[in-house]
Formats: C-alpha cells, sequence, structure tokens
C-alpha cells in the first residue's frame, strides 16, 4: 500500500536530544525566529504592547493569546507576501495577569474583557525576509485583522435561524457575536480558512441550576455544567454566558467557522451542515467528482470522527462567480460518522498493545450518515437537530429509539453495524498529498478500559513524579501516549467504506506497547500525545505534540522529570515508512501546534501555545520566559515562530 515519498523528501536532519529546555531547540543547521507574540500589533492603530497596562481596546488590535492553528493563503503570485491567519485558543489568565494564582481565581471584570479580546483569530501580513525561509510581518498590513469573542459572525447552513439557535438578543438565530475556543483548522482550495471551535464548554455554565432532560442531555454531553457557573465566570461581565438567562448561547458555539481572509470587512461564517461538537478543526479535500470532503475529529475522550460531504460541487476558476460558488459549498451536504471494524478475532486486542497474529491493528470502516440528502438519518429529530446536538444524534446511531426518537433505557442495540467507533479523543486529521490517504492524530484516553482494534491499549507507560519527587515510568490505565491512524477511502473521497490501519502507537519506543508502521524502534524518537498533524509536500507526516507524558532520560527507573512537547516528522512510504525522528522542541511548559510548512518546503511554522503552562506558574514567578528573556518583571508570550535552515533549503534535509 501507499506512494513513494519521493527521492526529493528525504528526513536527513539530525533529530534534537528530548528536553525540559526553556527554549525552541532545532536541529544543527536550522535556526528559527519569532514572528508574532501575543500583544504585538495587528491592526492598524493598535498600541504597543505593555503587559502591566493592557486593555480590551488594545488587545482588540494586537495578537490574542495562545496561538494554534496557521493558515498561509499567498498574496499575489511572487511567493514573498502571504497572509498568515492564527487561532488564539484560551488564555491563561494567571501568567496575563498580576494576582491572578491559579487557574480558577477570580479576575476583575476589565481582565475579563481582555482576556475576551485576546481570544479569536488573527489575520497578519507577512513578507520573506530576503530570499531566505525566514518570514516577517507587515507592520499595518492592509488586510490585517483581529476576529475576537465579540465579532459579529452569520451563521449559515441547515441549523441557522433554527429554535435551538435563537436568543433574546438575536431572535433569528443567525447573528452570534465572537468565536471562542479556535483549536485546529484548514485550508480550502478557494481561498478560505476553516477554524474548529473546541472547548467551547469552558465558557458556560448556569449561576442557578437549569434542567435538562436524562433523554437529551443537551448540555451535559457536551461537558456544560447546569448547576454551576463556567471558572472563568464571563457571565458576570455578558449574561449571554449564563444558561440560566441565555438557554441557547452555548448552541451557537461549537461550529467550524469559516473565513475570508483576503477580505477583511467579511463576516465570518459558522457553517452549521459540518455539525457541532468539539471541533479540533476541519480539512477539506476536492473528491474525484468534484464534492467538497470536510474531516473533523471531536477532541473528546471516547468521542467519533466524522465527515462531511457537500451537495454541490467546487468550481476551480479563480474569477468572482467561481469564488462565490464556492463560498456556499459548505452550507449544504451530507454528513457522516465514523466506524473502524477491525479484522483480528477480538480476543486478540488484550489492551497491551501487543500485535494481533494478522500482525496489523487494521480493517475496514464505514461511514454512517446522520444527515443525507437533506433528511435527517435519525427518526423523530429534524435536521437542525441533529446539527445542533450532533453528539447525541451520533450516540442513537444503531440503537433502538422511542417515538420521540430518543434512547431507550437501558440502551439497546439494534444494529452494531450502525454504532460509530468512540475513539482516543480524534485531533487533526490531514491528508496525505502524495497518496490520498487520510490521517487521524488520537491523542490519548486515560480513562479506557476496553481496548478496541482501532483503539488497542487500555494501559501504557507515563512519566510520573511522586510525593518524594523521584520521578519514574508506571504502568497506568488507558492509552496515555495516543496513537495515529490511517486510512484509505476506498469508494472514492466522498464513498462510504474504507480501509484502514493504525500507523504508530507513541511512546518511549524503549516500551513493548509502541509502534513505528514497523521500522526499527531502536532508531526512532520518543512521542507522546500526537495532536497536530501537517504534510510537507514530498508526503512525509509532522506531527506536534501536546502534554508529552515521556521522561527526558529514557531508562525507566532514576529518570529525570518529564519532557518538552515538540514536532516530529516521519516517512509515511517507502523503506524508511515509522522512521519518526524529533525536528523541534518547544520551551518550558508549552505544547507545539499547529505547525505549517510552506509549498516551496523551506519554512515550517508552529505555535508555541501556553508557554510556562507549568504547576504554580504565574505573572510573578513564571516557569518560561520565552522568547523576551526581560531582565524586569519576566514573563512568556505565546508566539508563532518559524523554523528554516541556515542555507535557505528545504526542511527536514
Ligand atoms: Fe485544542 Fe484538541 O487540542
Ligand atoms: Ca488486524
Ligand atoms: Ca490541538
Ligand atoms: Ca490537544
Amino acid at each position: 500500500r501507499g506512494g513513494s515519498a519521493g527521492s526529493g523528501g528525504a528526513l536527513t536532519f539530525e533529530p534534537v536530544e528530548q528536553n525540559l529546555l526553556d527554549e525552541l531547540v532545532t536541529p544543527a543547521g536550522y535556526r528559527y525566529s519569532v514572528v508574532m507574540r501575543w500583544g504585538d500589533p495587528v491592526e492598524r492603530g493598535a498600541p504597543e504592547f505593555d503587559i502591566d497596562r493592557q486593555t480590551p481596546e488594545a488587545q482588540a488590535k494586537q495578537f490574542g493569546y495562545n496561538c494554534d492553528y496557521i493558515g498561509f493563503l499567498p498574496l499575489g503570485d511572487r511567493g514573498d507576501r502571504f497572509l498568515l491567519v492564527v487561532n488564539h485558543e484560551y488564555t491563561n489568565e494567571q501568567l496575563m495577569f498580576s494576582g491572578v494564582t491559579g487557574e480558577s481565581s477570580p479576575t476583575t471584570a476589565e481582565q475579563k474583557r481582555i482576556a475576551m479580546m485576546a481570544h479569536g483569530i488573527s489575520v497578519v501580513e507577512v513578507k520573506r525576509r530576503g530570499n531566505s525561509g525566514e518570514w516577517r510581518p507587515v507592520r499595518n498590513g492592509d488586510r490585517n485583522r483581529r476576529i475576537t469573542a465579540d465579532t459579529p459572525m452569520e451563521l449559515t447552513g441547515p441549523a441557522a435561524g433554527s429554535p435551538y439557535v435563537r436568543t433574546s438578543a438575536d431572535p433569528t438565530g443567525r447573528v452570534v457575536l465572537g468565536t471562542l475556543n479556535n483549536c485546529a483548522g484548514g485550508m480550502t482550495p478557494w481561498g478560505t480558512t476553516l477554524h474548529g471551535e473546541e472547548n467551547f464548554n469552558q465558557y458556560f455554565g448556569a449561576t442557578t441550576a437549569v434542567t435538562e432532560t436524562a433523554q437529551e442531555p443537551r448540555y451535559s454531553r457536551y461537558g456544560i455544567s447546569t448547576t454551576k457557573p463556567a471558572g472563568r465566570r464571563w457571565d458576570e461581565v455578558d449574561p449571554r454566558f449564563d444558561l440560566a438567562r441565555e438557554p441557547n448561547e452555548v448552541n451557537r458555539f461549537g461550529w467550524v467557522v469559516e473565513v475570508d481572509p483576503y477580505d477583511p470587512s467579511s463576516t465570518p461564517k459558522k457553517r452549521t451542515a459540518l455539525g457541532r461538537f468539539k471541533h479540533e478543526g476541519a480539512n477539506v479535500q476536492i473528491a474525484e467528482d468534484g464534492r467538497v470532503v470536510a474531516y473533523s475529529g471531536d477532541d473528546e475522550r471516547f468521542d467519533y470522527i466524522y465527515k462531511f460531504v457537500s451537495k454541490k460541487r467546487y468550481r476551480s476558476g479563480t474569477d468572482r462567480a467561481s469564488r462565490a460558488h464556492n463560498l456556499t459549498l459548505l452550507d449544504e451536504g451530507d454528513l457522516y460518522v465514523a466506524r473502524f471494524t477491525g479484522d483480528s478475532p477480538g480476543s486478540e486486542i488484550d489492551g497491551s498493545g501487543r500485535l494481533p497474529s494478522d500482525g496489523e491493528f487494521d480493517g475496514t470502516g464505514q461511514w454512517i450518515p446522520l444527515v443525507k440528502d437533506g433528511r435527517s438519518m435519525i427518526p423523530g429529530k429534524d435536521v437542525a437537530w441533529v446539527l445542533t446536538f450532533t453528539r447525541l444524534a451520533a450516540d442513537r446511531l444503531g440503537k433502538e429509539l422511542d417515538a420521540q426518537g430518543d434512547l431507550t433505557t437501558p440502551e439497546k442495540v439494534v444494529d452494531a453495524s450502525k454504532v460509530p467507533t468512540k475513539m482516543d479523543r480524534p485531533e487533526d486529521i490531514q491528508v496525505n498529498p502524495v497518496n490520498g490517504y487520510v490521517y487521524a492524530a488520537l491523542t490519548n484516553n486515560s480513562n479506557r478500559t476496553v481496548a478496541d482494534e482501532a483503539n488497542p491499549l487500555n494501559r501504557s507507560y507515563a512519566f510520573s513524579t511522586d510525593e518524594q519527587g523521584a520521578g519514574r515510568y508506571r504502568e497506568e490505565k488507558g492509552n496515555r501516549n495516543g496513537h495515529v491512524i490511517e486510512w484509505r477511502e476506498t469508494q472514492g473521497a466522498a464513498g462510504e467504506a474504507f480501509e484502514w490501519r493504525i500507523f504508530l502507537v507513541a511512546g518511549d519506543p524503549q516500551r513493548p506497547e509502541t509502534y513505528f508502521a514497523g521500522y526499527d524502534k531502536s532508531k526512532v524518537s520518543a512521542i507522546s500525545c500526537p495532536d497536530n498533524l501537517e504534510f510537507d509536500p514530498a508526503g512525509n507526516l509532522w506531527i506536534s505534540t501536546d502534554g508529552s507524558v515521556l521522561s527526558r532520560v529514557n531508562q525507566g527507573e532514576g529518570t529525570v522529570g518529564g519532557a518538552n512537547d515538540g514536532l516530529f516528522a516521519v516517512p509515511t512510504a517507502g523503506l524508511e515508512r515509522g522512521h519518526l525522528k524529533a525536528f523541534l522542541t518547544v520551551p518550558l511548559g508549552a505544547e507545539c501546534s499547529g505547525p505549517l510548512i510552506t509549498r516551496d518546503a523551506r519554512s515550517v511554522f508552529v505555535s508555541v501555545q501556553h508557554p510556562g503552562e507549568t504547576t504554580g506558574s504565574t505573572r510573578e514567578a513564571p516557569s518560561s520566559t520565552w522568547p523576551d528573556r526581560r531582565q524586569e518583571r519576566p514573563f512568556p508570550r505565546p508566539s508563532v515562530a518559524v523554523a528554516y535552515r541556515e542555507d535557505g533549503g528545504r526542511v527536514g534535509s
């Protein structure tokens, strides 16, 4: 199986060592520079950043906090000017503000408003430095833009205007203020960006208890508290974050947002046809027949992988009419959820990661429709309901339902072949441009007790420190290091069937449960918690990590505490398939996200998200001072960095 990575795409760099440095570490022969930091001016008129005199008005024009997904769209055809489009997933108030001691410590109204303005998306024009792989921001670029938790956006598609999304401020159910917790994303062939609203639940709660029925847990199935206000208490400055006052506001978050970065006055669109869940992101490809296929993971333990297929076909022209047409593609189509069926006897999957007798964790898969040809596949529930409460809809597939379309108690499976597969936290999903295979990162699942062939671990090794401060690997319940699964659509990209296999089982390669596509494990780097995926033009897979539970020294007993997250690269085809190597590591406390490799393969952008997010780390005593290294009262700044070869050559070589 698989295509060739091509001789031009060999990964010859010397891997970086695991470390706990407060620095971004690249291989020999590489450099990095910081492109945009939290607080850097974005929009015209933005003031210079001053952490001790920050205001909501300043932050609304400056680069937001906790950069994540990175999109990169060309300006002109000379290859030296682009738009960098960056998500700002969430805020770390204890690192942003004096006097905030922990994640749930009280904040002032002003601090809450600053945090709201630090969420959202940035669009920043960047320019190549000379003929290098380095990029610099363009101050006051014409298209520079901030989108925040207050920016008006339009709900579009079948759930727009439905009773589930109407509020007192917006009885039409079509105009929403802001986007929240934008994690991963994708670029479309028609020059827009897609942004997944992930853990939107953490902004909503109830100041007085609200009710939901056991048959229809619209809030609790999404992790939204019906009895407590949200930890951030944004309801104190904006009542829409209180379920008791606005029961439907929360239903207006959890969507995929489409932004046209070329038009700074455009209204972002929340595309309801792609369903509502904790969207890690969305990546599109054009099927053989021109329909648009978008994959999206729901990042929760035991949640699902989804696929949207548009009704209309993509038009390849760059003229105004074609683009206007393409901007409607994500508003109408079919929504599917994935079922993975293993081909090895179930008794062979014992949860230890031992390979089954056929030598692979693999099998066949089915895309099970939730919405098809404009109709709901859940009897008793309309299309808008399926799209707004997609998790509830997916839970009903293959089960006995009552007359209202609700699950009977106890739940009864009537057609096991229609029950979707509960996965180990589906994160980013990306299509290999060389061979069309699809790759999904499953970041971890500490709660898994029953393994299946697609999620084969119920115990694994993780590094932790005991009360005496002694660190070591311990066998723990569940899949602590995550895995990566690959599949091939067997009826065309828009079809309903696929073949899958596990590409790698992450962890310390010295541990028996790990698997690197069959490659010699003595030659690979340790990796933990795969999160965002990216391909270079040669078809090598690049994997960034979030939440590594590895140790710095790979020797089990007597180890030294933990290891920073980073970015890894691995060939997906040929003799080197599975030869994974660490390309860079990010500073202390950070996750590595948003990897973006330019199409000339000379630059790799990464988001250094939440540097200094470690236990007890605060504005007064931060554990990271990257990247500014201020002498007086230092603090970390989440930043987008670009790594490039000193000689301007291809990254990975
Ligand atoms: Fe924001 Fe699922 O990572
Ligand atoms: Ca098998
Ligand atoms: Ca992520
Ligand atoms: Ca993550």
